[in-house]
């Protein structure tokens, strides 16, 4: 049987379990929250949606009962604070690496082989923070941002192109923040490469935009986004639960590649049943490498900061 518990039952995680329910990407789905009767609430009222939309995959809520998910294939971390306006998502470092700890240690307990998405932010240094509660491999603890990151670029492309964003393919790599790098010279429309179809000042507007997409999203509704932020960590698990070996930017502990080392940062990997079968490397021009360094160098002040906390 396949399984997925999703921790907390917020608008990510709830949009997530949604997604992987009635996309029936895993056969049981776990929702597990701390608020008391939040997570049974969503679970249920997703099953009663199955006989509408047609699936078959089971969701199941728990109030903090980790035992319920024992031996998840896949398990993913969107429990958090939320961003409010004015907030960046390094404000929000010390309560959520608290939770994420937490929570990184109650999930191993009971899924000692599962593959962990954090979903939850800071999102590079919570994925620190859970690779190294977990003890896992590299390969195993990953974060989710490239793919809504790369979304939020390709929403803004088909918009500005007026054609379907099925057609447009990028990639995009760094941290989930400000300092994230969008990369033109591999983004394409149907194979033809962007900048043949976009003059330079437009793509560079719509660079900006995505970098800022999430602040965006928060100036309107008051908290962070969560529908494309859920259904992209279920992209992500539907690549690993069916081995699909897609392609996407994801965080990992670099480990030497692009000349990094210790530093948790979006790259372009496989993702399959191992989690992250293969890092692939690009080959980058030196603007492109500057801008990589630029983001590598804030991820590492940040994961500084996560490092006093854990020696309070
Ligand atoms: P939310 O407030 O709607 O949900 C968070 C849930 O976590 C709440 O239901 C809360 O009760 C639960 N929670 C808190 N402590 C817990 C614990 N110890 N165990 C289990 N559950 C616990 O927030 P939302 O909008 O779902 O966002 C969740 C996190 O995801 C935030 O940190 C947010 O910044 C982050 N996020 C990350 C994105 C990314 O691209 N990586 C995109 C969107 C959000
Ligand atoms: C986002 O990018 C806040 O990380 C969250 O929507």
């Amino acid at each position: 049987m396949t399984k997925v518990t999703v921790v907390g039952a917020g608008n990510v995680g709830a949009t997530c379990a949604d997604v992987l329910a009635y996309r029936e990407i895993a056969e049981e789905i776990v929702l597990i929250d701390i608020k008391e009767g939040v997570a049974e609430g969503k679970a249920l009222d997703i099953w009663q949606k199955a006989p509408i939309n047609v699936y078959d995959s089971r969701t199941v809520g728990s109030t903090n009962d980790y035992s319920k998910t024992a031996d998840s294939d896949v398990v993913v971390i969107t429990s958090g604070l939320p961003r409010k306006p004015g907030m960046t998502r390094d404000d929000l470092i010390e309560t959520n690496a608290g939770i994420v700890k937490s929570v990184t240690e109650n999930v191993i307990k009971h899924s000692p082989n599962a593959i962990i998405i954090v979903v939850s932010n800071p999102l590079d240094v919570m994925t620190y923070q859970a690779h190294i509660t977990s003890k896992f491999s590299r390969m195993k603890v990953i974060g989710m941002a490239g793919i809504l990151d790369t979304a939020r670029y390709r929403a803004f492309i088909a918009e500005e192109l007026n054609i379907s964003p099925k057609e447009i393919q990028a990639i995009l790599m760094g941290g989930h923040g400000d300092t994230m790098v969008p990369l033109p010279r591999y983004t394409t429309v149907a194979g033809i490469p962007v900048t043949e179809l976009i003059a330079k000042d437009k793509l560079d507007a719509i660079i900006e935009r995505t970098k800022f997409g999430g602040g965006e999203l928060v100036k309107l509704m008051g908290t962070s986004a969560w529908y494309a932020p859920g259904s992209a960590a279920a992209q992500m698990v539907e690549s690993i639960i069916k081995n699909q070996k897609r392609v996407f930017p994801v965080c990992i502990k670099l480990d030497g590649e692009y000349g990094i080392d210790d530093c948790y940062l979006g790259v372009p990997v496989i993702l399959g049943k191992n989690g992250v079968e293969k890092v692939l490397e690009l080959e980058l021009n030196s603007e492109e490498k500057e801008l990589l360094e630029t983001s590598r160098t804030h991820v590492k002040e940040v994961m500084g900061v996560l490092d006093k906390i854990s020696e309070k």
